[in-house]
């Protein structure tokens, strides 16, 4: 039913809620009389200040950004805090060795003192928000187009500097609607977070890269933290003498368990969409973007998969990388297809037409808006090209292979050294070194040689020549692949680490000469120039004209509807979005149920395969039925699916009930969704959830903290 209105009237109920639509990310503190409205009718029992309050504590004040992407909630009064194990696997994989491996057997701090402490960890509670809007844009009207973004800036710089109250909170300002609206956020950053309990891999990652982004799921994707404070319950950097921080706010657990068509709502960080793309757009990615990256991890991971298969130790080390490199590769399969499935060119164009026809209907529109949608035209042929080399670029040259993160590090630094103070100098080498190390923990020189060879050759032979340097070039044409890594890893100190480590224990002009005439230096440096002169320049050009066009269209889209509720795309800011537990159907003759049980697991068990190699105690747990107040119906539930509206970045988000308690840990979506980043279908697009329960019975029943569980708030 709703399906075949959206197709009827394409995009405007897709950016529209409609009565029944799960669509939105919403800004808490604007969700206005009719998003709570329509919480309410589909069983929402508070009110939007128990969400978000200027006064009063709320839930708000129990969510934060987790490190650098993901989201998590404090769910005890001692500052324990719950995010996905997949947020918090480098933590874990940093304080992993062969001998302590705690990826493959899992950690549990038994007291305070053995809670581990992660150097590059932070969360971020946010203080306040605050609509900025005219602040942000004084000063700029009937200015010169090209002087705005400088009036911008220094208002915003003006604004955040008072924010932060000198250092005491970070302070940003955000556009939303490509620029037609800006945000204040404030917020308070805790820097000594504590690893303290972690399942093993075989459940926090079950299923790992196979079941990723796929239903039915079976993944225990959690791990708890825990935030430290100063004696006085502020920020403090880490210090053995720090205490557990005292939250304003915690969830409550409920066990009460998931039903179909219950409410929830998801309260945390998306990080992008865009759905106000316009066709061209859409079709770029579908048709170049999507499939060029697809085909260039399909032969990375490969590699990847090959060498890790072999040797535990490599499993070790590629774990975070092929995890990352895996997670968007297979969400770009997913959303190619539910572009398709969408007919999603064809439903922006419909749109477009209705938008023309809107301009055309009055002479003030035609002279604001009757140039935007030609403009589309012009400026995404124009940055096609470009496109492909920036793609290219960013998964070969940037992100592709080990040799050249290597180089990439010293890098920047070669260029910049002679201009840096002593003391800086200092700073900077020091900081050097320890990425240095970091990168070469996760480094297998025969690994990456070989991927290397692959990706290489890629470039050179798909990029148009006007894109390669020519030194690049002749290089390529003369040498054999084989030759070029023979010579290339024997001859680069940026393949030995202890050569290289050796090297960097000081550092001065003439190391840095030494550094800057090494063979893999020198061919990522001209690859380097060279894409920063003819590429990348046009393309941040093209794409700056494209947003400006962007502003100007999504100005007159909010005209359009002026007085319906318009949600602004996600931007790694606090967002709202509500639906309800139900399932799907991915494709026909086949209908999904919302929940999982251990029983799944047990089904896929398989010691063969590392993915869904179950552990012993999870199958003794299993044949005793041994769930304890957990369970439900002699059954173990593991995940469900909802109809929120989620995104990379809301890993960990809070899945609340109606009455404002812990019920899921977001942790992904379903891959027939995965086009929800640029449209959604609220027929096919599901989060996945991991139910909390299941969290509380290996926390309980498999690793015994029973005073983790004693910590929390449990209600039935
Ligand atoms: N797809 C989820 C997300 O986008 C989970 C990723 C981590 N899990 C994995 N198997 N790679 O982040
Ligand atoms: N796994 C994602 C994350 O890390 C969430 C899934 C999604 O993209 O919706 O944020």
């Amino acid at each position: 039913m709703i399906r075949n209105r959206l197709l009827l009237t394409g995009l405007i109920l897709l950016v529209f809620t409609s009565l029944f639509a799960k669509e939105g990310m919403w800004i808490p503190t604007l969700l206005n009389k009719y998003n709570i409205e329509e919480m309410k009718q589909m069983g929402f029992k508070l009110t939007a200040e128990d969400i978000y309050s200027v006064n009063q504590v709320s839930m708000k004040d129990a969510v934060v950004i987790f490190g650098g992407g993901c989201t998590g909630e404090l769910i005890s009064d001692q500052g324990l805090l719950i995010t996905n194990h997949h947020c918090g696997f480098d933590a874990i994989q940093n304080h992993s060795t062969v001998e302590h491996d705690y990826l493959t057997n899992g950690f549990w701090a038994k007291n305070h003192q053995e809670e581990l402490p992660n150097p590059q960890l932070s969360v971020r509670f946010l203080d306040r928000m605050d609509d900025v809007s005219e602040k942000v844009l004084a000063g700029s009207e009937g200015k010169p187009q090209d002087s705005i973004p400088a009036i911008i800036l220094r208002n915003s710089k003006r604004i955040t500097t008072e924010a932060s109250q000198k250092g005491r909170f970070e302070a940003v300002v955000q556009p939303l609607f490509y620029g037609n609206q800006y945000f204040l956020y404030v917020y308070q950053v805790f820097e000594d977070v504590r690893l303290v309990g972690a399942p093993p891999t075989s459940i926090g990652k079950f299923g790992g890269d196979t079941d990723n982004w796929m239903w039915p799921r079976h993944t225990g994707d959690f791990s708890l933290f825990r935030i430290y404070a100063n004696k006085d319950n502020q920020p403090a950097k880490y210090s053995a003498g720090n205490v557990p921080y005292k939250p304003k706010k915690f969830f409550k657990i409920s066990l009460k368990g998931v039903h179909p068509e219950d409410f929830t709502m998801v309260y945390g960080y998306p990080g992008r969409t865009q759905e106000f793309l316009p066709s061209q757009a859409i079709s770029q990615i579908m048709e170049q973007g999507d499939p060029d990256k697809i085909k260039i991890r399909d032969m990375k991971l490969s590699l990847l998969a090959a060498d890790m298969d072999k040797d535990p130790k490599v499993r070790i080390q590629y774990a975070s990388k092929y995890a990352t490199t895996s997670n968007a590769w297979k969400k770009w399969q997913g959303e190619v297809k539910g572009l398709k499935r969408l007919n999603a060119v064809n439903t922006k164009q419909n749109f477009e037409n209705e938008f023309k026809a809107w301009v055309a209907a009055e002479r003030d529109r035609k002279n604001r808006y009757s140039e935007v949608l030609p403009n589309f035209d012009k400026l995404y042929a124009q940055l096609a090209p470009y496109a492909k080399a920036y793609d290219y670029y960013g998964e070969i040259v940037q992100r592709g292979t080990d040799l050249f993160t290597a180089v990439a590090i010293l890098e920047s630094l070669e260029s910049r050294w002679a201009k840096l103070k002593p003391e800086d100098q200092a700073l900077a080498l020091k900081s050097v070194q320890q990425r240095l190390a970091d990168h070469f923990k996760e480094y297998n020189r025969a690994t990456d040689e070989k991927v290397f060879a692959a990706l290489i050759p890629m470039y050179y032979n798909d990029l148009d020549p006007r894109f390669l340097p020519e030194d690049f070039k002749a290089l390529m044409s003369k040498t054999s692949t084989e030759k070029l890594i023979n010579t290339l890893y024997r001859k680069s100190i940026f393949s030995d680490s202890i050569k290289l480590t050796a090297l960097m224990t000081d550092l001065d002009l003439k190391k840095l000469k030494t550094i800057s005439e090494d063979p893999a230096f020198i061919l990522f440096r001209s690859l380097k120039n060279f894409y920063e002169k003819n590429v990348e320049s046009n393309y941040t050009s093209i794409q700056k004209q494209i947003d400006g066009n962007l502003k100007t269209y999504v100005a007159g889209i909010m005209k359009m509807h002026e007085g319906r509720p318009l949600w602004a795309d996600a931007n790694k800011s606090l967002r709202v979005a509500y639906g309800k537990v139900e399932g799907f159907e991915p494709m026909d003759g086949v209908i999904y149920d919302y929940y999982t049980t251990v029983d799944g697991i047990m089904q896929k068990d398989n010691p063969a395969i590392y993915d869904y190699n179950v552990p012993q105690a999870l199958r003794d747990l299993y044949h005793k039925k041994d769930y304890g107040r957990y369970g439900e119906n002699g059954k173990m539930n593991v995940c469900f699916t909802a109809s929120n509206h989620t995104t990379g970045g809301n890993s960990g988000s809070p899945v609340i009930d109606a009455n404002g308690n812990l019920i899921g840990v977001n942790f992904d979506r379903s891959w027939e969704g995965t086009m929800s980043d640029l449209m959604f279908d609220p027929d096919r697009c599901r989060n996945i959830s991991l139910d909390i329960r299941y969290a509380l019975f290996i926390i309980d029943k498999l690793a015994g903290a029973k005073d983790l569980i004693d910590e929390m708030v449990v209600v039935n």
